[in-house]
């Protein structure tokens, strides 16, 4: 659920309606609802009532600091992967204690940037193990099979666990485990789960200390208005407390996209319609460059007129694409909307989740900003650099 809906035939994001955002702000931009995130949040806390836990929001699927301070403020935790998202939690004024440090390969200089406040003592660790449980999502996004990059295949767990106990700065506290984003299936989660409840009391047997569980994130969010709904947090948190709550241990769990991803609008602004041969162009000021998710992972968004359409006014297929010089440039093809045009303001659903984050300049285009949205205010949250911001990052060689 979130809290983008027409009000008087006007997408609004909360009270805010969308083209006045626009007006200030041009477009194409990014808008967040604080109401929809802060709902998220709490949803997840409530999944794991009953069993001591913290809710680590996973920063990568969108950083801007002002998002990490609205969830920071609500007690959430923070899961970073590198020294600048490391960085972001901070400056979001969320304390090193409730910050874990994930991440495939983690150099030196961020191990110190980030256990800096702690050098000389121990650093409480979980070592991130494989589980080979197919996670039944898109095959860029699953991380917990043998193929897979992501952590120690269990048949070398023991031996891990051990040789990390005998490092002096080093305090094994538990288990680590993420086997992919966008599961709509808990299946594979109850199969991970399972495997980690039986190897915590093979850790214990050995004398490890097993007192806290990070089960990562993963859990989808419904990208289609038709999806039957991926499971609830809560039918989720019932999974977590059948396979581990006999455990005892700390549960950590690290969404991003479930907080984020429906809590986001990216609004683009159509430059023009074109006929091509047999179909139909919406040619928008946003492109792949803005929201890559398309481009990368086939990835579905739903599209939808700012101003309401007529009820029952009738539809045709429109591919809808951005101007940036590839075919890759694409949003969707042959997808059905009522009449659009020039000028017209549309919005990509459910972007607030690796969105902003993966945008880059290709062709020369600024990062577009992102707003934040609450009751009736709005706050742009990063503005839109400038062309002379975006050229001043670079140096021409004095010998040249
Ligand atoms: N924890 C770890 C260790 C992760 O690698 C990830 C995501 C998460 C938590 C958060 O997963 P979530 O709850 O957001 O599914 N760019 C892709 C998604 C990549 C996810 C990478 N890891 C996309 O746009 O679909």
């Amino acid at each position: 659920m979130d809290h983008f809906t027409y009000r008087q035939g006007i997408l609004h994001a909360e009270g805010v309606p969308l083209p006045g955002i626009a007006a200030s702000v041009g477009t194409p931009f990014y808008v967040y609802s604080a109401a929809t995130l802060r709902r998220h949040f709490q949803v997840f806390d409530e999944a794991l009532h009953g069993m001591e836990h913290l809710v680590c929001y996973a920063v990568k699927a969108n950083s801007n600091i002002a998002v990490l301070k609205l969830l920071g403020d609500m007690g959430a935790g923070m899961d970073v992967v590198s020294a600048g998202e490391y960085r972001r939690a901070r400056a979001a004024g969320v304390p090193g204690e409730r910050i874990v440090f994930s991440g495939v390969g983690k150099t030196r200089e961020e191990m110190r940037i980030a256990v800096a406040a702690s050098l000389g003592v121990e650093v409480p660790v979980t070592l991130r193990i494989n589980p080979d449980v197919d996670a039944k999502t898109h095959e860029k996004i699953a991380t917990g099979k043998s193929e897979n990059k992501f952590g120690i295949p269990l048949a070398k767990a023991l031996y891990a666990y051990g040789e990390t106990a005998k490092q002096a700065n080093l305090r094994v506290v538990g288990i680590d485990v993420h086997i992919g984003s966008q599961l709509t299936d808990l299946a594979p989660y109850r199969a991970a789960y399972t495997k980690v409840a039986e190897l915590a009391e093979m850790l214990r047997a050995e004398g490890h200390e097993i007192s806290r569980l990070d089960l990562g994130g993963g859990l989808g969010i419904p990208y289609e208005a038709t999806n039957d709904a991926p499971p609830l947090p809560a039918e989720y948190g019932d999974v977590v407390r059948d396979t581990l709550g006999h455990l005892g241990c700390e549960i950590e769990i690290e969404p991003g996209r479930l907080i984020a991803g429906n809590a986001g609008l990216m609004v683009a602004r159509v430059i023009y319609v074109k006929q091509g041969a047999g179909r139909k162009f919406l040619i928008l000021d946003a492109a792949m460059n803005d929201l890559v998710r398309p481009a990368m992972y086939e990835a579905h968004h739903d599209i939808v007129p700012v101003a309401a359409p007529a009820p029952g006014a009738p539809q045709e297929p429109y591919d809808i694409v951005g101007p940036v010089c590839e075919t890759g440039d694409t949003f969707a093809r042959g997808r059905n909307m009522t009449a659009v045009s020039a000028d017209d303001l549309i919005a990509f659903r459910s972007a607030g989740a690796y969105g902003a984050v993966m945008a880059s300049e290709y062709n020369s285009r600024p990062l577009i900003p992102e707003v934040l949205v609450d009751g009736e205010q709005f706050a742009v949250i990063r503005r839109r650099p400038s062309f002379e911001d975006m050229i001043a990052r670079e140096a021409v060689p004095a010998w040249l």
